[in-house]
């Protein structure tokens, strides 16, 4: 910097000079305007707006100036400066206006894109529903068995002392894979698909000395149509209990476990006389209806369509193992008794769940899967 001018001495400043300070602005200017991004702009305030700048310096040397020179240098050198801010500051804006939008472009994201991710599949209700019921006998020692669902007519039949002129054997209620004789056993028997989990039994005695406890799921046939309330598939679950001393209290004290584990506490069952060619007694199940318990029952004011108001529903049959189903497993009917029971799992989950047609457990249509969740 020059030492101030104090003595009118009429000296030259080159900064001073009014091309120079026009040209320092001018290349400030053209800078300013060709800076292409923030960062480049912060350069060119840098080195034409900072402490170093050309105008900047130019400033200092004023008071070089005799006085009457130095309010129009100084003028002149403001006028520039301010020139120069000014564009500085139109031209931060204007590449900040460029940024924010190219952010927005580069940054947007299409939610009207579809996306092809695979959604995360959910097992049936039918099988989660099964499951549960195994799990409250696996619960209390019970094992799981299992059975095919291709099954000799020995199984499904003869051996539950189901005579051939029964009429679940005429063709009108099992599909038949290989028509066979008059079986003595298993060997000589036709070839059916299973139209109940009860041959299960037959294997696991055959399989297992008593005490035998078992819980056997699974798919079960029978040449129904496909309606609201029939499907030619469906699922059982069949429950076989066979040991020293079993009584039907006790069948009766498993299946009021089964329904409060399943319905919740004061559902309780009922046993009406029934028969089937495996039981002896033989029994149909019906537990109180889980919704109105009973207080539907002649009460027309507060109607019940869980049960059709009868405070009932029938769940499927049960009884006490026929003494010639435990002879044609081998099992001595003088030492050991059991009971056994057996009911669909589409049905209960139709009362269950207020599902109308049964059809929509078999179509596989999600819409119908979907609201009962994601259970692993
Ligand atoms: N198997 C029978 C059916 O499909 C149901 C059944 C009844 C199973 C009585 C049993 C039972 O174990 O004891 O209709």
């Amino acid at each position: 910097m020059s030492a101030p001018n104090k003595s009118f001495d009429p000296v030259e400043v080159e900064a001073l000079k009014p091309e120079v300070i026009d040209r320092a602005k001018d290349e400030a200017l053209a800078a300013i305007a060709g800076a292409g991004d923030l960062e480049a702009l912060r350069e060119v305030k840098a080195a034409h707006a900072g402490d170093r700048a050309p105008l900047a310096l130019a400033n200092r040397e004023i008071g070089a100036l005799p006085p009457h020179a130095k309010a129009e240098a100084g003028k002149r050198v403001g006028q520039a400066r301010g020139a120069v801010g000014q564009a500085l500051k139109l031209r931060q804006e204007e590449l900040e206006r460029e940024r924010d939008e190219r952010v927005l472009v580069e940054e947007a994201v299409d939610v009207t894109l579809p996306h092809d991710r695979v959604p995360a599949g959910a097992r049936h209700p039918l099988t989660t529903f099964s499951e549960r019921v195994e799990d409250i006998f696996v619960a209390m020692g019970y094992e799981v068995a299992e059975g095919p669902e291709v099954e000799a007519e020995w199984f499904n039949f003869d051996a539950l002392n189901i005579a051939p002129d029964h009429p679940a054997r005429t063709m009108q209620d099992t599909f038949f894979v290989r028509a066979g004789g008059d079986a003595k056993d298993e060997g000589e028997s036709g070839v059916v698909l299973r139209t109940h989990t009860s041959p299960v039994q037959i294997r696991t005695l055959l399989d297992r000395e008593p005490p035998v406890y078992v819980i056997c799921p699974g798919r079960v046939f029978r040449t129904d149509e496909l309606d609201a309330t029939h499907t030619p598939v469906f699922t059982q679950v069949e429950l076989l209990a066979v040991d020293e001393g079993l009584t039907m209290a006790d069948l009766k004290g498993t299946l009021d476990h089964m329904v409060r584990e399943l319905f919740g506490e004061g559902v309780h069952t009922r046993l009406r006389p029934n028969y089937f060619p495996f039981t002896e007694p033989s029994a149909e199940m019906d537990m109180v209806c889980y919704r109105c318990h009973g207080e539907s029952v002649g009460n027309p004011d507060n109607p019940c369509r869980t049960c059709s108001s009868e405070g009932w529903i029938e769940l499927g049959g049960c009884g006490m193992v026929n003494p010639r189903v435990l002879t044609a497993c081998g099992v001595d009917p003088e030492k050991y008794s059991g009971f056994a029971f057996g009911f669909g799992i589409e049905r209960m989950m139709m009362f269950r769940h207020n599902v109308e047609d049964m059809r929509d457990m078999v179509e596989g249509d999600v819409r119908f899967t979907r609201p009962f969740g994601m259970e692993i």
